[in-house]
């Protein structure tokens, strides 16, 4: 400790220096300010609590875990269960309501929406794009043109049984016969309906081409006399010039010679019951959904959701 004697007091102001020198340079021994201590004193007392009461210090096999318990794993099991608390409120008044009264009921026509626009970008956009703007081959689900119907009950068969799927007795089934491949038509009567069909979708007037007579015999049973399309048999609207496969000359070509026959796997084993409604509505409002069954329809699916497929919502 400093004696008395060996104190060195600065000349200039008075005040007592530290002692060091670095080239004639000496440092002031100015006390601390106040305030200064007490803020270290009260961060090291802080510091000593926080040791004890919560975990801290690294020990082998983990750390010190503190008296009060806390990890921030039962922090986030906490908020996760708060999470599901408040879903669960909402799923239970939706696994209860019918089509129509969740697009009737603002709250739950929101949660739908937004379950079914999760469930979407994690099992549909990779055939249907993440926007479900679709591309060659795969629908586009904004718009109002569809091939299986747009009502939500339609939208609830096409995902439950899917398309073309051959293990499922319910699927969406039809098929255009492969009319060059097979022999049925010659290439110069393909090549006139090409023409024809081009027209069409240009709303041109093609009743004196060669291909209507062609079209009538070979193609109206499923795309109608008027080339406006089928539903029941997802034949698709030819007059309106949106393509699935593409408006080209060659893909229509292609399209006619060798036939499509796009396939959609069903959802009803993958997905739970729930997220498949939840699905429908989704997708029913992007594309200028149509308006739900009457009741008095003849081919109107049951609006009561049917009994819960495997695994279903219970365990979300
Ligand atoms: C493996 C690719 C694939 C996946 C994944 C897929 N789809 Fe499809 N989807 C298709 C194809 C192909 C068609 C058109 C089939 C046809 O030619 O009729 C289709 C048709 C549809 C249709 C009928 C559209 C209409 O105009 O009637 C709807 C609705 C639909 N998909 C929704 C979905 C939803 C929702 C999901 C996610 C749960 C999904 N799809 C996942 C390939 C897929
Ligand atoms: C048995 C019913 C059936 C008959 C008959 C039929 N089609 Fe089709 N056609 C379909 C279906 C279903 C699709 C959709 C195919 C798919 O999605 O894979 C389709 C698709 C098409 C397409 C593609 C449309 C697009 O948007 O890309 C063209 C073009 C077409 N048909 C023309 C014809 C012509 C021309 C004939 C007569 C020579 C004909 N079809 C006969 C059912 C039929």
């Amino acid at each position: 400790m400093n004696d008395h004697h060996d104190k060195d007091i600065d000349e200039l102001s008075g005040i007592e220096t530290t002692g060091h020198e670095w080239d004639g340079l000496k440092e002031l021994n100015n006390p601390l300010p106040r305030w200064w201590v007490w803020v270290f004193v009260v961060t090291c007392l802080w510091s000593f609590w926080y040791f004890v009461v919560y975990p801290a210090w690294p020990v082998p096999g983990g750390a010190t875990t503190g008296t009060s318990g806390y990890t921030q794993f039962k922090e986030l099991e906490a908020s996760q269960s708060e999470i599901s608390a408040r879903q669960q409120v909402y799923l239970d008044r939706f696994q209860k309501a019918e089509f129509q009264e969740i697009m009737n009921d603002p709250e739950l026509y929101v949660f739908a929406k937004a379950g079914g626009s999760s469930a979407f970008k994690d099992n549909c956009a990779t055939c249907h794009g993440s926007g479900a703007e679709g591309g060659k081959g795969y629908p586009n689900l904004n718009d109002d043109d569809w091939l299986w119907g747009g009502r939500v009950e339609d939208i609830y068969t096409t995902l439950l049984h899917g398309i073309r799927v051959h293990n499922d007795m319910d699927t969406r089934q039809s098929q255009m016969p492969a009319f060059g491949r097979d022999g049925l038509l010659k290439r110069d009567e393909i090549n006139q309906l090409v023409t024809y069909v081009m027209d069409l979708s240009k709303g041109q007037d093609v009743q004196a081409q060669p291909g209507h007579v062609l079209f009538q015999q070979n193609c109206a049973s499923c795309h109608g006399a008027d080339g406006k399309g089928n539903k029941t048999l997802g034949a698709p609207n030819l007059t309106d010039a949106i393509w699935l496969y593409g408006g080209t000359k060659a893909d229509i070509y292609y399209s006619i010679f060798n036939a499509r026959g796009g396939v959609m796997p069903a959802w009803k084993d993958r997905l739970d019951e729930q997220t498949i409604r939840q699905l429908s509505i989704y997708v029913h409002e992007l594309g200028g959904g149509e308006e739900t069954m009457r009741e008095s329809d003849p081919a109107a699916v049951p609006m009561t959701p049917p009994p819960a497929v495997s695994g279903a919502a219970d365990d979300q």
